[in-house]
This record gives structure tokens, C-alpha cells and sequence, in this order.
């Protein structure tokens, strides 16, 4: 792995990367996008697959996974083969900000901290809206600052894995991409984030043996990548938690109807 290497494609290779909020988050994510088994649905930058894999498997949907890494696809194809729903789950590579699919094709489109990452912002909201059926829903789930100014502190501690490549927003910056990419009826809930209850989701998300298996990808990958040794030694120099995090830092789920 070279030394250009983000959070990200670490993640891809010891196979685990997260939303903000847990699986409580997605399924209020689902309920507001009013997705059930009749529904065609993507998820842009799916990361390892995990939602897409649940969507079908739990709400019997038939789902399109996109993400910008390769490595990310792989992880996905691999879950939906050792979830045997490989009929009902398909991944492709995409970058949100171009998606090869045509116009008006699915019924909802959902997005899990992603479109921070996304240096177009307008242009990826308007490829979402762009491939979503007139009548379906587009949703979000994104970092917010539910305080603003964040102090300079907590700014760069929720931005340190990320090496300044994500820009958050608060709710208003987000219900603004959504009102300019043309969308109705827009609903907002915004959350605080209790960093305990995310590292618990973590745990539930891919379970005792999801977790053995990460840790032990995580070793090898620590063993063979200078460039991972490199990163986890920097992440340890940032330090603790600000102690103001969660007065400041959140997440959002941004739903509207096209
Ligand atoms: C925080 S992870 C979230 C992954 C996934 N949504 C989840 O809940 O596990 C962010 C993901 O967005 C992907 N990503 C970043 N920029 C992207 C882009 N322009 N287009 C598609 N995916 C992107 C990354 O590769 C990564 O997998």
C-alpha cells in the first residue's frame, strides 16, 4: 500500500467501515425513505456492503451498492456471497459525483457518511436526484456540527483520520444541498453523537466473529504496510477526545421526495 493511503483504504482492507448512528440510524433512514421489499434502491459509497447486504436481507429489497474504491466492492461481493443474496445485492464502482445508471431508476437513493467526503457536493445531490424515480425519496445520513462555530479543537480532532478531506456542514448546509438539487418535502432530524453507543454499534454491526476476523486483517495489515504503522503512530499523537465533542459534533438524517 502507498504512502497516499487514506482511513478509507484501510478500512477496505481490514474489512469494517461505519455510519454515524448505528443501525438505528438506517432503519429510521429506511422508514423516512419508505423503502420496502418492492423497492429498487442504491446506496452511494457503500463502503463494505453492510447496508446493502441487510437491506436485502432484512427488507427483502433488491439493492445496487456503489462505492469509489475497488477494494471496497471486493469486501461487498464477498458479503453478499457469504450471505447468499447475490441475487438481490449487485456492487459496481462509482464515484457519486458521475453515476453510470440512467435517469429515474431507483426508488430511493441512500447516502451514510459519504457526501462529506465528496469534494462536489451540488454535483453528487444532483446525480442522486438525477437517478431517482419521480416520487422517490433521496437520504442522508451526515456529519453535522449541531453547534456552531465548532472550537478549533474539536474541527480538527473529527477531521484527523481524514487529512482535511471532508467538510462538514450543519443542518442548514445540508437542507440547502437538498432544497438546490430540487427536492420536496424535506424532512430533518438531527442526533448527538455518543461516542460509547458508536463503538457498541460497531460491535453489533458485525457481530463477535465479524469482529475476530477484523482484528486479525488488522495485524496483518499492521505487520506488512509501513504506511498503516505510519497512520495508527499519528492517530495515537492526536490525543484524547476534546472534552466538548458532543456539544458540537453530530450526525443528521436528511430525507426529500423528487
Ligand atoms: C465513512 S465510510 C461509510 C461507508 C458506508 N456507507 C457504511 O455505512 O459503512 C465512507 C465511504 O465513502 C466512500 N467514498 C468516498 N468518496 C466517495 C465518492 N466520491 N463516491 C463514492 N464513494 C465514496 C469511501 O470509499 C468509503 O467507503
Amino acid at each position: 500500500m502507498e504512502n497516499k493511503a487514506t482511513i478509507f483504504d484501510f478500512q477496505a482492507e481490514v474489512g469494517l467501515t461505519k455510519q454515524l448512528g448505528g443501525l438505528k440510524a438506517t432503519e429510521e433512514l429506511i422508514e423516512l425513505c419508505h423503502i420496502d421489499k418492492d423497492k429498487y434502491v442504491l446506496d452511494v459509497g457503500c463502503g463494505v456492503g453492510v447496508t446493502p447486504c441487510y437491506l436485502a436481507k432484512r427488507h427483502g429489497c433488491r439493492v445496487v451498492g456503489v462505492d469509489i474504491r475497488d477494494r471496497m466492492i471486493d469486501r461487498s461481493k464477498e458479503r453478499a456471497n457469504k450471505e447468499s443474496i447475490e441475487d438481490r445485492v449487485e456492487f459496481r464502482v462509482a464515484d457519486a459525483q458521475d453515476l453510470p445508471f440512467e435517469d429515474d431508476l431507483f426508488d430511493a437513493v441512500i447516502c451514510e457518511s459519504v457526501l462529506a467526503m465528496v469534494p462536489d457536493k451540488p454535483k453528487a445531490m444532483h446525480e442522486y436526484v438525477r437517478v431517482t424515480k419521480p416520487g422517490g425519496f433521496v437520504g442522508l445520513n451526515e456529519s453535522t456540527w449541531i453547534k456552531t462555530p465548532p472550537p478549533v479543537e474539536v474541527v480538527e480532532w473529527v477531521g484527523q483520520d481524514l487529512s482535511g478531506n471532508a467538510q462538514f456542514l450543519s443542518a442548514d448546509g445540508w437542507v440547502g444541498l437538498l432544497q438546490g438539487a430540487g427536492l420536496r418535502e424535506i424532512v430533518v432530524r438531527t442526533y448527538e453523537i455518543d461516542t460509547r453507543n458508536e463503538a457498541r454499534e460497531i460491535l453489533r454491526r458485525y457481530g463477535c466473529r465479524g469482529m475476530l476476523g477484523v482484528l486479525g486483517r488488522t495485524l496483518s495489515l499492521y505487520a506488512r504496510s509501513p504506511a498503516y504503522r505510519r497512520f495508527v503512530k499519528e492517530e495515537r499523537e492526536e490525543g484524547v477526545t476534546p472534552e466538548n465533542l458532543d456539544e458540537y459534533f453530530g450526525y443528521g438524517l436528511y430525507v426529500g421526495s423528487k
